[in-house]
């Protein structure tokens, strides 16, 4: 299982959390940008964020919940961005999903739990990456909603029966009391589980 670690909540700052995340065998470093609008939380900033992930080690998994991501999927493409992940939500995703493309970027939808996955149907012969939200998107250390796992079974089945490619993750309220419920992922963001314990290596293996 590939582990992506989130960084919203950590008794460290910034820079000292994903330097720790660094040192771990993690995959990737998982990037919540929110904007204030398409949730009511705000986190870093392109500028931030190119001040904080420019020396990153990993990988960069970046999940933007904002109104208007072109702006952000400009910017933050200097960086070693994997996966930019959009909100299917927002009104159009199909220019967005080029325009990550065009930047040899692997591109991802993001779905919202109360948002049903036919939503996801046209994009997904296009899309690398499916990001199910385990928790209403805006903070870290909820507890999973149970029904969101459903989706990822479904989304497994589709690809099987129509050779489509995309990695499915799970994100939100993974710890090591959900993770039996997860097997069909391909990949888990965890947040608080990891970057709240003592020792993040060991966290990470316990998922894993
Ligand atoms: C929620 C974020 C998640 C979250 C994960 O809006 O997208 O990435 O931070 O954190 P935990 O693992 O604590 O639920
Ligand atoms: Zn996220």
């Amino acid at each position: 299982m590939k582990i992506t670690v989130s960084f919203l909540k950590s008794p460290y700052d910034v820079k000292e959390t994903i330097s720790r995340i660094d040192k771990t065998d993690a995959d990737f470093i998982h990037v919540d940008i929110m904007d204030g609008i398409f949730v009511s939380n705000k986190t870093l900033d392109t500028t931030e964020c190119l001040e904080y992930l420019s020396d990153a080690k990993k990988p960069l998994d970046i999940h933007l919940m904002v109104k208007e991501p072109l702006s952000y999927i400009e910017a933050l493409s200097v960086l070693n961005v994997k996966y930019l992940t959009v909100h299917i939500e927002l009104e159009d995703v199909l220019p967005l999903i080029t325009k990550i493309h065009s930047l040899n970027i692997k591109a991802g939808l993001a779905i919202n739990p109360e948002t049903p996955i036919a939503k996801l149907n046209p994009y997904l012969g296009l899309i690398d990456y499916i990001i199910v939200m385990g928790v209403h998107p805006g903070a870290g250390g909820q507890e999973l909603i149970k029904e969101t796992v459903d989706k990822v079974n479904a989304l497994k089945i589709l690809r099987e029966q129509n050779n489509y490619h995309y990695e499915i993750c799970l994100d939100g309220g993974v710890n090591l009391n959900t993770r039996p419920m997860l097997n069909n992922a391909d990949v888990l963001v965890s947040g608080s589980y990891i970057c709240m314990s003592d020792d993040y290596q060991a966290s990470i293996t316990s998922l894993r």
